[in-house]
């Protein structure tokens, strides 16, 4: 039995990969639209690994909204959409400011206008805490809660900002225009998650990360490092009003991340509550120096670092606020980021080449044991 069809762009990148699992997992179908450019087609392969089924996969770009409308036009048994496909290097956002617009921005209209023809009717947007900026310019406003004023301090997070700006004043108009004309309306919903600082890999040690070029992220960036891919790691800035001078940031574990999506997927279909928005996070925040210190736990020997110049438009503290969504989603967190760490190590050490090797033997035997 399923409940239903669910497209998902970016779906073989990181979060999208295990957002699908986790939607088949649960009964749904998922249709997947990425364009490769930041992750491989082994990821269906992984994903079925796990869970005994592969989502339908075509190999299109989001901001191709001929190519939308024609994978629409195949699976009328689409209602909901989760929008994962952007670019999302902060650093490279400043160097091509239009790519990202036209990729993000761009992407998330034609994808909307595409739905709109289509009577697809709830998006599940991936956003991101970077819309709040620096929150420490407000009083009280850390562990940052939904209502924290927007104010990003680089471009991929104004894309993001923007992004659902567009898409509230897109469902709050279908909904406002089809109530006018006495039609049904509330088929019309958005979640805009904000995520925190996603990170480690499914416990089986079969999926990970494995992002085409350099990482950007801390962790995967510690992976390197431990697997001497790196010589060593850069902090950027030991200044910061913080109790070790490192930049405090909410680290969440992507299998608690991608059951977010399904919370707030099944929130938006069966309560139809019109847009809203929702922090994804654990509410712990960590400093750089103590991801360090997890991290060097797990693989047993102290990572090398060095310390640098603090980035242009990083922030002292990203730790979220997520009692919104522990109370109307029924989500929270239920793994640490130690867990993930320990994730994490187990699939890097044993995939160094990520997902241009196949797993080692004794971890496709544990996932078989555990399966049967
Ligand atoms: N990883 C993080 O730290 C983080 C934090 C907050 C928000 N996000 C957001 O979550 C989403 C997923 O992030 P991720 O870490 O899984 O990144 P990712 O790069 O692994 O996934 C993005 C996927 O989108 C695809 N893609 C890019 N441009 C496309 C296009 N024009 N058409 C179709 N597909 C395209 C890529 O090939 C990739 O598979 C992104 O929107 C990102 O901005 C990520």
């Amino acid at each position: 039995m399923t409940v239903g069809t669910v497209l998902i762009t970016g779906g073989t990148g990181y979060i999208g990969s295990f957002t699908s699992l986790a939607l088949l997992e649960n009964d749904y179908n998922v249709v997947i639209v990425d364009n490769l450019y930041n992750s491989s087609k082994v990821a269906l392969d992984r994903i079925e690994l796990i869970c005994g089924k592969r989502p339908v996969f075509y190999e299109a770009d989001v901001t191709d909204e001929k190519a939308l409308d024609d994978i629409f036009a195949e699976h009328p048994d689409i209602d909901s959409v989760i929008h994962f496909a952007a670019l999302k290097a902060v650093g490279e956002s400043s160097v091509i400011p239009l790519e990202y617009y036209r990729v993000n921005v761009g992407g998330s209209i034609a994808l909307l206008r595409s739905m709109s023809k289509h009577d697809v009717t709830n998006i599940v947007f991936s956003s991101s805490a970077t819309v709040y900026g620096d929150a420490t310019r407000f009083e009280n406003m850390i562990p940052i809660p939904e209502h924290c004023p927007i104010g990003p301090t680089n471009t991929y997070g104004r894309t993001k900002s923007m992004i659902e700006q567009v898409i509230t004043d897109h469902v709050e108009a279908q909904r406002r225009n089809l109530k006018k004309a006495d039609k049904p309306y509330e088929q019309w919903n958005g979640a805009l998650l904000r995520y925190f600082n996603p990170c480690g890999a499914h416990p089986s040690g079969v999926m990970g990360e494995d992002p085409q070029g350099v990482p950007y992220n801390l962790l995967p960036l510690l992976g390197k490092v431990a697997t001497g891919d790196m010589e060593k790691l850069k902090v950027f800035g030991t200044d910061y009003a913080s109790r070790d001078g490192t930049a405090i940031r909410d680290y969440i574990h992507v299998l608690d991340l991608a059951r977010g999506h399904l919370m707030a997927l099944n929130y938006l279909r069966e309560q139809k509550p019109g847009v809203k928005a929702w922090n994804l996070g654990s509410g712990r925040g960590s400093t750089v120096l103590e991801i360090i210190k997890a991290f060097s736990s797990v693989v047993g020997r102290d990572l090398p670092y060095e310390v640098v110049d603090r980035r242009p438009g990083d922030v002292l503290d990203l730790t979220a606020n997520p009692a919104l969504a522990n109370k109307e989603l029924q989500w929270k967190t239920e793994l640490s980021m130690e867990d993930a760490c320990a994730d994490l190590w187990r699939w890097v050490s044993n995939n160094p080449q990520g997902y241009r090797q196949a797993p080692p033997a004794k971890l496709l035997e544990a996932l078989k044991a555990e399966k049967a």
